[in-house]
């Protein structure tokens, strides 16, 4: 391990060679702790543990060399980062160095003090995640009771006049509930809801029969935000993201391999998506051991995969090539175990039958249990005294 700022030197790039383009986006996962068992979790089906979780000054270096680096918007995500009782060092360094930061956040074990100190450290927004505008649904999708420490914290993020987000992963569970749950958000003042169908990678591929809505869901969800995207317009952003099982089109996953952001896991571990260290022979750098510029511009992780150097037909010769980038690598090793496949959710690639018969006949009914297995029930520490 290196002490802060310092690192072995990278290769030297290739005389002449031009840079790849600059990250502006980071995704920081401060810990995988959480009080929450969400069956769609992104963080990987093996935790890290709290105690090989990345030190306040290890983070702090990070952070300044990502600036470096060209990083100006970092989220501060988990698991749950209020876990982190250095939260406020952390958004203070990212802060000093030129990077806003949000908090994005369950809500469990939100304060007033802490949100306070949270904000004098620098903090510009908060994104708040709701499972369900029913409580009891949210506590149940949740696998904790939950919904009153959101609607609390929700109210403390706007008497703190910081920007409040909300984001709720759609699924078979709650898509029917589009209206109430925009009608929470605008309840509880939110600037921005972020409604964000599943991805189906790691915990919600392994979830995935649970998860899976049906095309009529997903139509009548459609029609809703159209119509309340007008209502709401200059009011509050409606932002969609869109189930790519169901459309026939791949998506420009994390905006292309290594082109736009960045993810550094607990332990270091950093990845050009958060999905991305199951993918067999990555060879994941860490930044504890390599100068983020020399893993973002020259680690095999980070090259492998940019540009379009690397696509095989169909996408190879796709006039679409430069825009959605052929998908989602994850997903494509997810469905094929061939993480340079196309995406299968891509009408041309020759594996799309695995996505096209799979949403043909989504499950039907109610299901016995809601999103099992899950993210396991490790109990989160308590918070330190006064972190609250
Ligand atoms: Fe995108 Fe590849 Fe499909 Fe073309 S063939 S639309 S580049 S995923
Ligand atoms: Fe890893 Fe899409 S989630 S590339």
């Amino acid at each position: 391990m290196t002490a802060p700022g310092e690192h072995p030197p990278g290769p030297a790039a290739s005389p002449g060679a031009p840079l790849p383009p600059r990250p502006w986006a980071l995704l920081a996962e401060l810990t995988h702790g959480c009080p929450l068992h969400c069956p769609y979790c992104s963080n990987p089906l093996e935790l890290t543990r709290r105690s090989a979780e990345l030190t306040t000054e290890q983070w702090v270096d990070a952070l300044r060399q990502a600036a470096g680096l060209g990083v100006v918007s970092a989220h501060l995500s988990g698991g749950e980062p209020l876990l982190r009782s250095d939260l406020a060092e952390i958004v203070a360094a990212a802060d000093g160095a030129g990077i806003h930061t949000q908090l994005v956040t369950s809500g469990v074990g939100l304060g007033r003090d802490r949100l306070g100190r949270l904000a004098d450290a620098g903090l510009r927004s908060v994104q708040l995640s709701v499972q369900h505008a029913d409580p009891g649904a949210n506590d149940r999708i949740a696998g904790r009771r939950s919904f009153a420490a959101k609607e609390r914290a929700a109210a403390l993020v706007r008497d703190s006049g910081l920007p409040l987000g909300l984001n709720v992963v759609l699924h078979r569970h709650n898509l029917d509930a589009l209206d109430e749950l925009i009608d929470l958000a605008t309840a509880w003042g939110a600037d921005r809801i972020e409604l964000a169908n599943t991805q189906f990678y790691g915990w919600a591929l392994r979830n995935r029969a649970e998860l899976l809505p049906s095309r009529e869901q997903l139509a009548r969800a459609e029609r809703t935000v159209r119509r309340r995207r007008a209502e709401l317009a200059g009011r509050t952003e409606l932002v969609w993201v869109v189930p790519d099982y169901f459309d026939g089109k791949a998506k420009p996953c994390m905006g292309g391999w290594g082109a736009v952001s960045l993810t550094i896991t607990p332990d270091g571990t950093t990845l050009p998506c958060p999905a991305a260290a199951v993918l067999p022979g990555l060879d994941a750098p860490n930044v504890r051991d390599r100068p983020l510029a020399w893993i973002w511009d020259h680690s095999p992780a980070f090259t492998r995969y940019r540009g379009t150097e690397w696509m095989r037909e169909p996408c190879r010769g796709c006039a679409l090539r430069e825009q959605d980038f052929g998908g989602c690598r994850c997903q494509a090793f997810a469905l094929t175990g061939d993480a340079a496949a196309t995406d299968p959710a891509c009408r041309l690639s020759p594996d799309h039958a695995l996505v096209r018969d799979l949403v043909a006949a989504p499950p039907e009914g109610a299901p016995a249990g809601l999103g099992r297995p899950r993210k396991p029930a490790r109990r989160a520490p308590a918070a330190p005294k006064g972190a609250r």
